[in-house]
C-alpha cells in the first residue's frame, strides 16, 4: 500500500509533528500584548539551553540566511578583512554575503566531504592573523559534515584573539550538543525549519557581549538587520517588526515537545538515525560522501554510484513518497542527501532505508532485499546501547 504522508527526508525544511501543525492553525494574538511576551519569553529561553549560552537570543523573522546577513552587518565594516573557512555551500554563501557588503574576504576553502581541521585553521592564522572576523559553519548540509568547532575555536581565541567568531549553526543547533559560552563563540544563528521542527520563517541570532562591542562601531549597512533595534523589546517579548507569530506558535509547541522528550534524549535519537542511516546506504553498496570522522547527525551525504542514473532512482523513490535531496552547486547529480533531523524516529529511518532498497530492486540493482535494514536496525541499537549523544560536545574549550 501507498504511503499517504511523504517520507519527508530532505534537511530541513523537515516534517510538523502533528501538536505543531496544529499549534500554527491558531487565531492571531496582539503581537504587542501580554500573551505575545509570554509566548516569546518561552521560546527564547528554552532556545539558549541548546545554544548553550546565557546570552539574549534575537528572534528574528527571516530565513537563516537573513541571520547570516544580520551576523556579518552588525559586527563588521567595510574593508574589515574576513576569514571565511568554507567546507561547501553554506560556507560559501557566508562568504559572499561578506564580500557583498564590502568586506575583504580571504577565503579558507576545503575539500568538499572534508570538514576543516584545526591545524589548517593554525596554519592559515599563522600566516595572517589580522581578520576581524572569521566565519565558520558548524554543519555544513550541503555535504553532511560537522566541524569541530570547538577545536577551532580554541585555534582562533589563541592565535587571533581579537577576531570574533561567527557561527552558521543553522542545521547542526538542536540536534547535537552545542556550547557557545563555554566555546567563546560571538554570534551563532539557526532557523526555524531544521531541528526545530516548526515550519521556516524564523532565524534566531546569539550575540556576545564582545559582539555587541562591535556593533556600536561597526559601520555596515543595515536596517530591518539590525539587531540593536531588537535588543531593548526582548525582555518585554516584543520584536521591532511584526513577527511571524504562527510560526512562532510552532515554535513554541515544538519547544514543548522537546522539553518532553529532553535534550540528551534528542541527541541519542539523532546519533542514532544518523548512524543507520550510514549503515543502512553503506549495506546496500553505496560510498558515504563526508569524511566519516566528522559525519554529521543530522544528514547523510550519499554518492551516486557510477552506473547508477540518479533520475531514475529517485523516480522510483518518488513513487514511495520517499523524498531526498539532490546534491547543491557542483554536487548536483553526484550525491543525494538523507535528511534526519528534527521530527525524526528510528522507524522513519528504518521505513526509508527499505523503500531505497525496494527502488534500487526496481532499477535493477543486484540488492538483496533487508539487507540496508538490518544494518540500520544493527547500528542504531549499536548507538543507543552506548549512550552517544552524538558530535560537537567536547565541552569546556574556553578562550585562552
Ligand atoms: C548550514 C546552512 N546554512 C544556511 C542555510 C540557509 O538557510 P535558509 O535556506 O533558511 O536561508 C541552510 C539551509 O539549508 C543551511 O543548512
Amino acid at each position: 500500500m501507498q504511503r499517504f504522508e511523504p517520507n519527508l527526508r530532505i534537511p530541513g525544511p523537515t516534517a510538523l509533528p502533528s501538536a505543531v501543525r496544529e499549534a500554527g492553525a491558531r487565531q492571531m494574538i496582539n503581537h504587542r500584548g501580554p500573551e505575545f511576551g509570554a509566548l516569546f519569553g518561552r521560546i527564547e529561553s528554552r532556545l539558549k539551553g541548546y545554544f548553550g549560552t546565557q546570552n539574549d537570543i534575537i528572534l528574528l523573522t527571516a530565513a537563516g540566511t537573513g541571520a547570516l546577513e544580520a551576523a556579518i552587518v552588525n559586527t563588521l565594516s567595510p574593508s574589515d578583512r574576513v576569514l571565511a573557512v568554507t567546507i561547501g555551500a553554506f560556507g560559501d554563501r557566508f562568504a559572499k554575503i561578506a564580500t557583498a557588503y564590502g568586506a575583504e574576504v580571504t577565503k579558507l576553502a576545503v575539500d568538499w566531504g572534508q570538514a576543516a581541521e584545526p591545524a589548517l585553521l593554525r596554519e592559515a592564522l599563522g600566516r595572517d592573523h589580522g581578520y576581524q572576523a572569521i566565519l565558520l559553519t558548524h554543519n555544513e548540509t550541503s555535504t553532511g559534515v560537522t566541524n569541530p568547532i570547538p577545536e577551532l575555536a580554541a585555534v582562533a581565541h589563541e592565535l587571533a584573539p581579537d577576531a570574533l567568531l561567527l557561527v552558521d549553526g543553522i542545521s547542526g543547533l538542536g540536534a547535537v550538543p552545542f556550547a557557545q559560552d563555554a566555546w567563546d563563540l560571538d554570534v551563532v544563528v539557526s532557523g526555524s525549519q531544521k531541528s526545530w521542527m516548526a515550519a521556516p520563517g524564523m532565524s534566531f541570532v546569539s550575540v556576545s557581549e564582545r559582539a555587541w562591542t562591535a556593533a556600536e562601531t561597526a559601520r555596515m549597512p543595515r536596517f530591518y538587520f539590525d539587531l540593536a533595534q531588537h535588543r531593548p523589546g526582548i525582555a518585554a517579548g516584543s520584536t521591532p517588526w511584526t513577527p511571524a507569530v504562527a510560526v512562532l506558535f510552532q515554535l513554541d509547541a515544538a519547544l514543548e515537545l522537546m522539553e518532553q522528550e529532553g535534550a540528551e534524549a534528542i541527541f541519542a535519537r539523532h546519533a542514532a538515525c544518523a548512524a543507520a542511516t550510514r549503515a543502512g546506504l553503506t549495506a546496500l553498496g553505496f560510498e558515504l560522501f563526508a569524511d566519516q570522522r566528522y559525519a554529521s547527525n543530522t544528514v547523510t551525504a550519499v554518492k551516486v554510484p557510477e552506473g547508477l542514473d540518479w533520475k531514475g532512482l529517485n523516480a522510483e523513490l518518488k513513487k514511495r513518497r520517499l523524498v531526498l535531496a539532490g546534491g547543491q552547486g557542483k554536487l548536483q547529480g553526484l550525491i543525494f542527501r538523507v535528511g534526519h533531523l528534527g521530527s525524526v524516529t528510528l522507524d522513519e529511518i528504518l521505513g526509508a532505508v527499505g523503500v531505497i532498497e525496494e527502488a534500487l530492486v526496481a532499477v535493477g540493482r543486484p540488492v538483496s532485499p533487508g539487507v540496508g535494514v538490518a544494518a540500520a536496525q544493527r547500528a542504531a541499537l549499536d548507538v543507543l546501547a552506548a549512550g552517544s549523544s552524538g558530535t560537537g560536545s567536547s565541552g569546556e574549550v574556553a578562550r585562552a
